[in-house]
């Protein structure tokens, strides 16, 4: 047997071409979407990040608010800006691109901006509300992640679900959202006994560590569905948490990397910044963008 290949990147183009058609009913009705990114300092893959995020955000016909901000700034700096997006009516998502200087006090930085303008689902409230089953911003990787499962397998219901990885961006939501959906979910660690035989179990399993090709062949079981979070950046390329190769002739479906969950995370962005922009006019929830 081999794996079906989940095409990540097939997906999140249609997924921002049903984004465009809905920009462009909004914008029929006086309403232009408007994703405001803050990136503070030089970090070359974050500025590669937010240039990324800039040029999607402009292709499905959204205004995009770019703010660059010195390594050096003032907490009080960056507060005032984001208190300035909050107030602004033609903003309705507010990204602020991680990680942050040193000085700066993330969890303070994240909670000042408006939670219905929190495109990233990283404010406490969202935490909260995706955790006891409320009307939420959901994080855009597990929210892509989520997507992907729920068109190759239908009902999630009743399947096990191994999350490896414990983040507050990826493995606490991811974990939240299979749990929303009716999966048993096991969250591992790097202190998890026995993690090659926790994940032999799991129908579902969701790499998101952070350590090339971590995940070996003996860890999947047959038919499995395998999600990798992972991009690292090795000598071979990029690379993802899986051993795409080895795993391959073992899983039922599995995503690559790249064109796997990467791309889904802008589309994801921007079907958030969609829906911020719907509740911000009184609309319904744009069909199928939130979980
Ligand atoms: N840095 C790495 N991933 C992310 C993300 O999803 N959102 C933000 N704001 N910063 C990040």
């Amino acid at each position: 047997m081999t794996a079906t290949l989940i095409d990540g990147k097939a997906f999140a183009a249609r997924l921002r071409s049903r984004i465009a058609d809905e920009v462009t009913a909004l914008k029929a009705r006086g309403i232009a979407p408007g994703l405001a990114v803050v990136l503070v300092g030089e970090d070359p893959a974050s500025a590669v990040y937010v240039r990324s995020k800039g040029k999607m955000t402009r292709e499905v016909g959204m205004n995009s608010y770019e703010h660059r901000l010195p390594a050096d700034t003032a907490q009080d700096d960056l507060l005032a800006l984001i208190d300035q997006l909050n107030n602004d009516p033609a903003v309705n998502g507010i990204l602020v691109q991680l990680p942050l200087p040193r000085h700066m006090d993330e969890s303070a930085v994240i909670n000042a901006i408006a939670p219905e303008k929190d495109v990233d689902g990283f404010h406490i409230l969202n935490v909260g509300r995706l955790a006891t089953g409320q009307k939420a911003m959901v994080p855009c990787t597990p929210l892509g992640c989520l997507m992907l499962l729920r068109d190759h397998l239908g009902d999630l219901s009743g399947k096990n679900a191994v999350v490896i990885g414990r983040s507050n961006i990826v493995g606490k939501p991811m974990a939240q959202l299979l749990l929303r959906d009716s999966a048993t979910v096991t969250v591992a660690h790097s202190r998890t006994q026995d993690l090659p035989g926790l994940c032999r179990q799991a129908d579902i399993l969701v790499a998101a560590v952070g350590r090339p090709k971590m995940v070996a062949a003996d860890w999947v079981k047959p038919g499995a569905v395998v999600i990798d979070v992972g991009i690292n950046r090795t000598d071979e390329g990029l690379v993802g948490d899986v051993d795409f190769d080895a795993v391959q002739p073992v899983a039922g479906a599995i995503t690559p990397v790249p064109g796997g969950v990467g791309p889904m995370t802008i589309a994801c962005l921007l079907a958030n910044t969609l829906t911020a922009t719907a509740r911000a006019n009184g609309l319904p929830d744009p069909q199928g963008l939130t979980p």
